[in-house]
């Protein structure tokens, strides 16, 4: 088993049967009433793991919610405040976040909101969530086409990551997980980034060693910023334009998920960096390789990338009208806070573009 611990929570990697949920349930949930959010996936294929592992849940109330990014949004809260309120939930009771990163994000806005602030706790079962969504306290939900646009900094009170969640999740939601874990080695270890280039192997022994290692990296940022004033921002490495490209692909017939997204926001931020003197071209050209060795390109047209550009003007961590972003230096070495201009995003939209057009 390994134990994190954060100043305020603690986050075990172990299978959950062996972890320390049986103790904190009978701590804080003997006279509580619990709500246990899940997907129709998790609901599904998590679920039942759940409630026979821990008698204590059996009289949980289970709150379904729709799959997909789409639905990480207002109306769906309004309706799980609105089933809170009618089974009479209180400041006492619990909510456990049993999915992926939108479960978790949308879940823990709901409890932290919801007569002020429930505790919660996640317990995510994809690895983006795993390595990513459940730690670090940032909740909130997608508005007005933009990217968590509304949200709360609200820490769980535990986090209890099984890598055994792992087998039942599609190969594509595997790979969308190692994006953020690339992003990891790319802001803070060589080392890591060395150790993960040439993963092929997703079985859950060798993903629960990489699962720490990233956990680690998270944390140690986010306890040394919580509040994302400075450190924490080099975690938004790959964001800026990776949101901007997700947040255009929601509203229309196929939809970019945010470990994909996050992989284009890598390559477009990695070729400024290096068109800005920041990075070398060795370096550019290996974290484009290894990036490209691993997710499929997509046929970008000329009025995408300006609809594109548009919502990054809107992004929430712009400044005074002023596009930021997180450039790299070297492999392991990131600059927060870096002025990009209109221009710089269009070319490299248009890199990401002509890379596909190459490849075809
Ligand atoms: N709060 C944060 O710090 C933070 C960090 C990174 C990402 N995020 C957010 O996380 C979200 C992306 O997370 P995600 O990729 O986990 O998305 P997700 O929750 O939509 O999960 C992806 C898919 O995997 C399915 N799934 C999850 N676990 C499964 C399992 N064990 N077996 C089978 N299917 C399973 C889900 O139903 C869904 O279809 C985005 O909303 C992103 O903004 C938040």
């Amino acid at each position: 088993m390994a134990v994190i611990s954060t100043q305020d929570y603690l986050i075990e990697i172990c299978s959950l049967p062996d972890s320390g949920l049986n103790s904190w349930l009978n701590e804080n949930c003997s006279n509580a009433k619990v709500a246990i959010l899940v997907d129709e996936n998790t609901h599904d294929f998590c679920l039942e793991y759940l409630l026979t592992s821990f008698t204590l849940l059996s009289e949980a109330e289970v709150f379904l919610l729709p799959v997909g990014e789409e639905n990480k949004n207002l109306e769906i809260c309004t309706q799980i405040w609105g089933a809170l309120s009618e089974y009479q939930f209180g400041r006492k009771d619990v909510i456990i976040n049993l999915g992926g990163g939108m479960v978790s994000d949308l879940g823990g806005f709901i409890a932290s909101t919801y007569k002020r602030g429930l505790s919660f706790i996640n317990i995510p079962t994809s690895l983006l969530a795993m390595v990513d969504a459940s730690v670090g306290g940032k909740t909130g939900v997608n508005f007005n086409q933009l990217k968590n646009l509304i949200g709360t900094f609200a820490k769980p009170k535990a986090v209890f990551i099984d890598p055994a969640f792992i087998t039942t999740l599609p190969i594509d939601e595997i790979v969308n997980g190692y994006a953020e874990m690339l992003k990891h080695g790319l802001i803070d270890s060589l080392q890591y980034w060395e150790e993960l280039k040439d993963t092929e192997d997703w079985n859950v022994q060798k993903l629960s060693v990489l699962i720490e290692k990233s956990v680690q990296i998270k944390n140690t940022i986010v306890e040394a910023d919580f509040l994302e004033q400075g450190l924490r921002k080099k975690l938004n490495f790959g964001h800026t334009l990776g949101h901007g490209i997700e947040s255009y692909f929601m509203d229309q017939s196929f939809q970019i998920s945010h470990g994909l997204a996050v992989a284009y926001g890598m390559i477009c931020e990695n070729y400024i960096s290096f068109k800005k003197g920041l990075l070398s071209l060795k370096e550019m050209q290996e974290i484009e390789t290894v990036i490209l060795s691993h997710y499929a390109l997509i046929d970008l047209k000329d009025a995408e990338i300006e609809a594109i550009i548009e919502l990054i003007k809107n992004d929430k961590k712009n400044e005074q009208n002023t596009i930021l972003c997180c450039l790299l230096q070297s492999i392991g070495q990131v600059l927060i806070d870096q002025k990009i201009t209109e221009r710089e995003i269009y070319e490299a939209l248009t890199h990401l573009k002509d890379l596909n057009f190459n490849l075809n």
